[in-house]
């Protein structure tokens, strides 16, 4: 059920169930972190592996702070930066963090996230809340509670409807574990402003494959289920795929055939506004029954760079589709 009741979130969370949460990246499928029995609801829920961690979810930097082994300068300077916001960092855990929260890592991943509800409802909590993003695992996060709904709605007794997502792309990883950071995981704060907040270049070690040890990071993640093809050549793909029913998620001035079906990310070739629609158009694409999605690449910049890794990851498996 879809509804805007915090109390009946904190009652459903208290007893130890799973609920639907907003957060300005994209819907989270939350539950107390520190019950072992509620953090394996959501892995059975989103059908999800347990080599696969969890981010915890807080009001404030100062309830972090049992849950970490400190934090250095840098982590520090980026927390008090962009929290709440999508932004979030990997830290030596604590013990008060249970191993199956971390799939047994000596890390644990943090954030605050910005949406007056959630930290509403996180301020009723004396818990953190365990949550991934509410799909189920490898398909197309959610950025309204609708989608939730659609595809989790007979296995979650409650969506918390905060609205559409302000951001839409999931945070950023950033590991602060050593003096050195690292960026884990592009997403809706870009490697700019957190170099710009820290005044130095920060390395960028996204792990791939379909490899156990890469968690989150696999090859094929937020992916439709309609075959997703990234092009360069508009036109000599519509040449080849021209005995198959087509559509085109573009970006900015672009101009297209008449007859092929298109979702504009952003007309305007707004950064923050394709972020925004990217995961529900990409929804509603997979939704029309055509055989084959094409797709452009964003500029390279700002948050393009996530959404161009989040378009990669969707065509992960189509690449040699023919
Ligand atoms: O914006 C977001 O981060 C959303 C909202 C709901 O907060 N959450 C989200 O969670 O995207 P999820 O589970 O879909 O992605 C979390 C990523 C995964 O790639 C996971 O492997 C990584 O964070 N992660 C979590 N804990 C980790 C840890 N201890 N070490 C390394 N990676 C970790
Ligand atoms: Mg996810």
């Amino acid at each position: 059920m879809i509804g805007g009741e915090i109390n009946e979130a904190v009652k459903l969370l208290n007893e130890g169930q799973v609920v639907g949460i907003p957060t300005e990246t994209v819907y989270g499928l939350a539950a107390n972190g520190l019950n072992e029995k509620s953090v394996v609801s959501i892995f059975k829920i989103k059908n999800r592996p347990f080599f696969d961690p969890l981010i915890l979810h807080f009001s404030d930097l100062e309830s972090i702070s049992s849950y970490v082994e400190g934090l250095n300068p840098n982590a520090l300077k980026l927390a008090k930066a962009f929290w709440p916001g999508p932004l979030t960092l990997l830290l030596k855990k604590s013990s008060k963090v249970p191993d199956i929260v971390t799939s047994g890592s000596e890390l644990v991943a943090v954030r605050v996230p910005n949406h007056p509800l959630t930290l509403s409802l996180l301020k009723q909590l004396d818990y953190p809340l365990a949550a991934p993003s509410a799909n189920p695992f490898g398909y197309i996060s959610p950025t309204k509670a609708e989608h939730v709904e659609k595809q989790l709605g007979n296995l979650v007794p409650y969506i918390l409807d905060g609205g559409d997502c302000q951001v839409g792309l999931e945070s950023t990883i950033v590991d602060c574990s050593e003096e050195k950071l690292k960026i884990k995981r592009l997403g809706g704060l870009s490697v700019q402003e957190i170099e710009n907040c820290i005044g130095e270049t920060i390395e960028i070690e996204i792990s791939g494959g379909s490899n156990p040890s890469a968690p989150g990071q696999l090859d094929k993640h937020y992916a439709p289920k309609t075959p997703f093809l990234i092009v360069e050549d508009l036109e000599s793909q519509i040449i080849r795929f021209k005995d198959k029913k087509l559509a085109f998620l573009g970006f900015g001035e672009i101009q297209v055939p008449e007859n092929l079906y298109i979702l504009n990310l952003s007309p305007n070739s707004d950064m923050s506004e394709a972020a925004q629609n990217l995961f529900h158009y990409m929804r509603l694409l997979d939704q029309i029954g055509v055989d084959c999605i094409l797709a452009m690449n964003v500029p390279n910049i700002d948050l393009g760079r996530a959404i161009n890794d989040r378009m990669k990851r969707a065509a992960a498996d189509f690449i040699h589709y023919n």
